[in-house]
């Protein structure tokens, strides 16, 4: 079975040899030294950022988490739908949670949300842009707006831009301490599975957050996988513009094979979220054909429950995807 539920990279950006040669020099058999402030180097080089102001968790997963714990103790606002475990984690601890779920066409009504910021003054709003399982992008009118009655309402604006590298569009982001960006090397980066998630505030916010940090944050070999890999800019930047071409051929298999009767929202991300009818009688024949897309049997939004999200995969798996959806469209 080909996973394509989960929004991971299919390829690995290191070859064998260079991943064998990392684990050789990784002294694992002593505590980190300087390899978190080397990745903190690193990463920030590469992103245009300031080290100082960014710091490392296993994924995002932890700093959402994190935000959980240490953020304050009053509502948290999400959107529905958006990634699943904002509520996890805030069910974890017990915060309270209020969702505005999106309209009938998924889009959002801004000025409810607005209305919800003002009348609950939630502690955190937490949201994905690009939005997960969407795909879809909020404008950027709302992201001022919003960060804005954050700051009246004493609380935390997160971003979370786990597929921020495939918005390709200018982005500006609020400033001040109210405001936190959550990325993650997760995607598009091809290291789900080395857990490095990333903060980036301002120095006062970065403290409150790193208040419950752990001595070694990040186990060495993820730090030094990561820092490897971005010390080498213009290879990192050739494959991350191959998992954006992947993504675009993933959207366009879909538009040109089944557009005519499936649903599909334009994707910002290296996914693809398809609805209406018959997205998930396709859904179950792309899965009985050996791909395993997301559906989303236990949401509590209903509309979601008929929808399917399809993530990117190898060059040659998608031609196979290609036919595999094809063959489904000859037989309506
Ligand atoms: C929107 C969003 N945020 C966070 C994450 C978690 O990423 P990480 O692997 O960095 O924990 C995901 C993973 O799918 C995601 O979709």
């Amino acid at each position: 079975m080909i996973r394509i539920d989960k929004n991971e990279s299919p390829y690995r950006a290191l070859t064998e040899s260079e991943i064998a040669q990392i684990a050789i020099d990784t002294h694992f058999n002593e505590y980190a030294e300087n390899e978190y402030e080397h990745l903190q180097q690193s990463y920030a080089a590469y992103n245009n950022l300031d080290p100082e102001l960014l710091a490392f968790a296993n994924g995002s997963d932890e700093w959402i988490q994190k935000a959980m714990i240490v953020l304050g103790e009053g509502p948290i606002l999400i959107l529905d739908p958006d990634f699943v475990m904002y509520e996890e984690y805030a069910r974890q601890f017990d915060r309270k949670l209020v969702k505005v779920s999106c309209q009938k066409n998924w889009t959002f009504d801004y000025e409810e949300v607005y209305k919800h910021i003002k009348e609950l003054r939630p502690s955190v709003f937490i949201f994905s842009q690009p939005n997960n399982p969407l795909g879809t992008l909020h404008p950027q009118a709302f992201i001022d707006k919003a960060a804005e009655l954050m700051q009246e309402a004493g609380g935390y604006f997160i971003i979370d831009e786990a597929y921020g590298e495939f918005i390709e569009d200018q982005v500006s982001y609020p400033q001040g301490d109210h405001v936190i960006r959550f990325r993650t090397l997760s995607k598009v980066y091809g290291l789900a599975g080395l857990r490095v998630g990333v903060a980036i505030s301002t120095a006062l916010t970065m403290e409150r957050l790193n208040s419950i940090a752990h001595p070694y944050p990040l186990n060495t070999f993820s730090l030094n996988m990561a820092n490897y890999l971005l010390n080498q800019g213009n290879r990192l930047t050739r494959f991350i513009d191959m998992n954006r071409d992947l993504s675009k051929k993933l959207l366009r298999i879909f538009k040109e094979e089944v557009g005519d009767v499936i649903d599909i929202l334009d994707s910002h991300t290296n996914f693809v979220f398809t609805y209406g009818d018959k997205a998930a009688d396709l859904g179950k024949h792309v899965q009985a054909n050996g791909f395993r897309p997301r559906m989303y049997p236990e949401a509590e939004l209903t509309d979601l429950r008929k929808t399917v999200r399809y993530s990117i995969a190898k060059d040659e798996q998608l031609d196979e995807l290609r036919q595999i959806i094809k063959d489904w469209r000859a037989m309506q």
